[in-house]
């Protein structure tokens, strides 16, 4: 349906929706490790323009409860963007390892260098010039701006993709229906109180109005919801179907010596993973490449990783050899997964207990 059959009118009306939403949100808001509560926000509290932007990226990657353990470590170890912005590129890209897609740790580094040096260690407050820092699209643009400074923006993230598509019942298939979805959000944001309008349709769109099976009796917004009212909520967003990903496949080599130290290397750093720490691994191509280990052993397959990156699954068949690692880079056992890519921690995680343990003694 268009704008003109949405609610507009009553209890139905935007200024309603508006209303019934943030009473909601001050009730049932989550409390996040980056957010300032309603009430605090009420007294004052302004939100820290660093965090939200640290949490903004780090949610494009990971779930919000996964996110809390890595937005504590950052902001731990680097409290300011300046702090941030002073750390060497390895360091962060360690710190990321596990929330994948690097190219973002990279800019989210770049960027922290050009908001401590460009902008004196403070953050641009509209989203325009947010948009124009490393890393800052459509979405950290408004979202920062609406949550750390409290600008009316219209921000449309996955969770409020689909509130959208209920409430107005927009029934033609995601990406397409996208631009009518963000006219919706941006005619639903209130002057007042946009930062929390914001993240209320965030924990809405997470607690209330869930992919499968959502609470609509004790939504906020049932009075006014046509997906509600059409008996099609649960339904909604439809989405295009997605395309095939092709398969690849590929060799990685665990070379432990006796001392517990695993060979490890840095990947180039132009490409995918680029400049992460990894375990040598083949090329990874649609028919298995030929074997070229990193050194002469006796090398044996323990196992299979399978992982899925935006464009393509992965199969590498893991080997394993115990021998001298002299001449090689190394890293502890005990620590080579946490500081890599997901793909060669769950190599590392395939290594015999008994080596392991044996190895750590
Ligand atoms: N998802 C993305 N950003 C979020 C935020 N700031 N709060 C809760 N969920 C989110």
């Amino acid at each position: 349906m268009t704008t003109d059959n949405a609610p507009s009118d009553g209890k139905t009306g935007v200024a309603s929706l508006q209303r019934e939403l943030l009473r909601w949100y001050d009730r049932h808001h989550r409390d996040l490790p980056w957010r300032i509560s309603p009430k605090d926000r009420g007294a004052g509290t302004e939100p820290d323009p660093y965090h939200i932007w640290l949490s903004e990226v780090m949610l494009q990657q990971t779930t919000v409860a996964a996110a809390g353990g890595y937005f504590l470590a950052f902001t731990r170890r680097w409290p300011r963007v300046e702090d941030l912005a002073a750390a060497p590129l390895e360091d962060v890209l360690e710190a990321w390892a596990g929330l994948g897609y690097y190219a973002r740790a990279r800019n989210l580094h770049a960027c922290a260098r050009i908001v401590a040096e460009a902008h004196g260690g403070v953050f641009p407050d509209t989203e325009d010039e947010l948009r124009a820092l490393p890393g800052i699209g459509a979405y950290t643009a408004a979202a920062v701006a609406a949550i750390a400074f409290d600008r009316p923006a219209a921000v449309l993230d996955g969770n409020i993709e689909r509130v959208m598509a209920r409430l107005f019942a927009e029934t033609d298939p995601l990406p397409g229906i996208k631009p009518t979805l963000y006219a919706h959000a941006a005619r639903l944001t209130p002057p007042a109180r946009p930062g929390d309008h914001a993240q209320a349709l965030m924990d809405l769109g997470a607690t209330v109005c869930t992919p499968r099976n959502p609470a609509c009796g004790v939504c906020p917004l049932m009075a006014g919801c046509e997906g509600r009212r059409q008996g099609i909520a649960a339904t909604l967003p439809v989405k295009a179907p997605k395309k095939v990903k092709p398969t690849r496949h590929g060799w990685v080599w665990a070379l432990v010596d006796r001392k517990g130290q695993i060979m490890v290397v840095r990947r180039p750093e132009k490409g995918l993973l680029g400049g992460m720490l990894a375990l040598p691994s083949s090329d990874w191509t649609e028919t298995l490449p030929p074997a070229d280990p990193p050194a002469q052993a006796h090398w044996r397959e323990i196992g299979e990783v399978r992982h899925t990156f935006t464009h393509f699954h992965l199969r590498l068949t893991v080997m394993m050899a115990e021998a001298d690692t002299t001449g090689s880079v190394t890293r502890p056992l005990a620590e080579a997964a946490d500081a890599m890519p997901t793909v060669f921690a769950k190599a590392v995680r395939l290594l015999p207990q008994s080596t392991i343990s044996a190895r750590n003694r």
